[in-house]
């Protein structure tokens, strides 16, 4: 039987949601324009675009036309990890940036804006993260990738939500205790189908934490043929329902593999145009993210990762401006957890 420990006297800094970005809407024309000018560029500039489903579906579309890729946050670092380009040009948020350029502090690292964050990343500041391992010496240390550098580097290990379920059973097998951070739905997640020992931070996505389990139980009722698919970001009550729980790139795989025509997709609604293009025919339904009453913040779309568009994309390209640096003393720290990652997930492949 697996214990639960609860954290110590933690108090949260307190994350202040921006509003979601409205771009300026572009004709086809100068949206054609636009992508145009930036693939002449990333070729100019011995550049790679790496790009997170949650993106708008334009700079999905380029970087697939412009050889770069499009990914979970696990492939995006492993892309950006082999490939052979001078710079690369993450757009996604800030510790996709970061964890690209720990792995290859060698190369030019742009983002369309660096101060796209994630509340999980802000809500676990690292001195008082570092406080709080402080009290577990007995703990192995694991903490998503959505977290700073120096969160990082204060870790034995560093996980995506594609791994993180078998990261917790290979740790548990060999006896070891948890401390998990920052996100506390997952986390609790990975604990009840691992049964591993583990203590919690008590972080959470903005996105995902809106989903509304009474409201998605009503929505099942009226499309009783729908697969629910849910990130494991989301709380333990949608999950509960889920048909399939995973990263990105699961939940993708999962409306092309299973043979129901509807879906009920509880992640950031970006996601949709990789699934449309992926599974082209099948129906896809947004979870609801407003219960009685309830109002949303981020209605299933992560206002960080709403902060990349093709015209600061441009902008970067054009200036070299927004280059993400860590301290090198800093980055040889935090690079020992994400090589580990990186390892364990080629283990995984086989
Ligand atoms: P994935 O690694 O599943 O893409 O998740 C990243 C993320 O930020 C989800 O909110
Ligand atoms: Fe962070 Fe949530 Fe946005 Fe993902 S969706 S980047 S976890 S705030």
């Amino acid at each position: 039987m697996s214990k639960k420990a609860e954290p110590r006297h933690l108090i949260l800094p307190t994350v202040v949601v921006p509003p979601h970005p409205v771009w300026p809407s572009l004709s086809s024309e100068e949206k054609t324009a636009l992508k145009t000018r930036i693939k002449a560029l990333l070729q100019e500039k011995d550049a790679v675009l790496v790009a997170h489903y949650y993106t708008s579906a334009d700079l999905q579309e380029l970087a697939e036309e412009s050889g770069g890729c499009v990914a979970d946050s696990l492939e995006m670092a492993r892309f950006g990890h082999e490939h052979p380009a001078a710079t690369l040009v993450v757009a996604g948020v800030r510790f996709m940036g970061e964890t690209a350029k720990i792995l290859n502090i060698e190369k030019r690292v742009l983002m369309p804006d660096p101060g796209a964050t994630c509340s999980l990343d802000e809500a676990c500041p690292a001195e008082l993260f570092s406080a709080f391992c402080d009290q577990y010496p007995d703990h192995t240390v694991v903490v998503y990738a959505n977290t700073s550098a120096a969160v990082k580097a204060r870790s034995d290990w560093v996980v995506t939500s594609g791994i993180a379920l078998a990261l917790a059973r290979h740790l548990a097998a060999r006896g070891e205790k948890i401390l998990w951070a920052p996100d506390r739905h997952l986390g609790h997640y990975v604990q009840e189908q691992s049964g591993a020992e583990m203590v919690f931070w008590p972080g959470s996505c903005v996105v995902h934490e809106e989903f509304r389990a009474v409201a998605l139980e009503r929505l099942r009722r009226i499309h009783p043929q729908a697969a629910v698919l849910v990130h494991p970001e989301s709380p333990a009550q949608v999950i509960a329902q889920a048909d399939v729980v995973g990263s990105t790139t699961a939940l993708i795989e999962a409306v092309v593999r299973l043979p129901n025509q509807e879906f009920i997709v509880a992640t950031d609604k970006g996601i949709f145009s990789k699934m449309r293009q992926s599974a082209p025919g099948k129906v896809l339904l947004e979870a609801p993210t407003v219960g009685e009453g309830a109002t949303c913040q981020s209605c299933a779309s992560c206002p960080w990762m709403g902060m990349n568009s093709l015209q600061n994309l441009l902008t970067v390209l054009e200036t070299g401006s927004n280059e993400i640096l860590v301290p090198p003393e800093l980055a040889a720290k935090a690079l020992v957890p994400i090589r580990r990652m990186l390892d364990f997930a080629r283990q995984l492949q086989g």
